[in-house]
């Protein structure tokens, strides 16, 4: 049977950090749909029109990685596309408090859905969304952080 997995989150904008984890699982799932939350809770520097068009275009040649955005639960969409295996990292300790309240919140609402966690590659596991937006803002060099192909339109905006 073919093993699809999910991989939520925000990715405002998609990072190294990201592509990392969306590489290492694409080498094991058979597929792997990456879900762009549309979360009304997150007020985002990039639309999610944006985030998914970035996606889109670092993730081109990954042929088993589809994009895909959600706005509902993400047990809805990992129901949606027949999948129960949901993706998430982990690049230290503080993230391992807020998944494990998520898996579980998710486990009581969809029991089959299992979450694995990839540990973030050492190189990356510093990368943060939230700092990256925030040199952005400052006008700073955010090339280490970033594939190259989307540094362009991201400075564009
Ligand atoms: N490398 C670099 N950065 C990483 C990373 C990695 N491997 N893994 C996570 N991050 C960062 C992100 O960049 C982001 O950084 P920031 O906070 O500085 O912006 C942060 O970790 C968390 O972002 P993300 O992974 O996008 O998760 P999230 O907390 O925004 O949650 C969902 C995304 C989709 C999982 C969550 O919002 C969700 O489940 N939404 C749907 C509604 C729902 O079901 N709610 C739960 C009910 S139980």
């Amino acid at each position: 049977m073919k093993k699809k997995a999910i991989y939520p989150g925000t990715f405002d904008p998609i990072t190294y950090g990201h592509l990392d984890i969306i590489k290492r699982a694409s080498l094991i799932f058979d597929q792997l749909i990456v879900g762009v939350s549309n979360n009304i809770k997150k007020k985002t520097m990039f639309t999610l029109e944006e985030r998914v068009f970035l996606i889109k275009k670092v993730l081109k040649s990954f042929k088993n990685v589809e994009i895909k955005s959600f706005s509902g639960l993400t047990i809805q969409f990992a129901k949606e596309n027949q999948s129960n295996i949901l993706i998430r990292s982990i690049r230290f300790s503080t993230d391992l408090q807020y998944e494990y309240q998520l898996s579980c919140m998710n486990k009581v609402l969809y029991y089959n859905l299992e979450t694995i966690f990839f540990i973030s590659s050492p190189q990356f596991s510093f990368i943060s969304s939230s700092l990256i937006r925030e040199i952005i803002i400052k006008k700073g060099e955010i090339d280490h952080f970033l594939p190259k192909e989307i540094i362009k339109e991201i400075l564009k905006k």
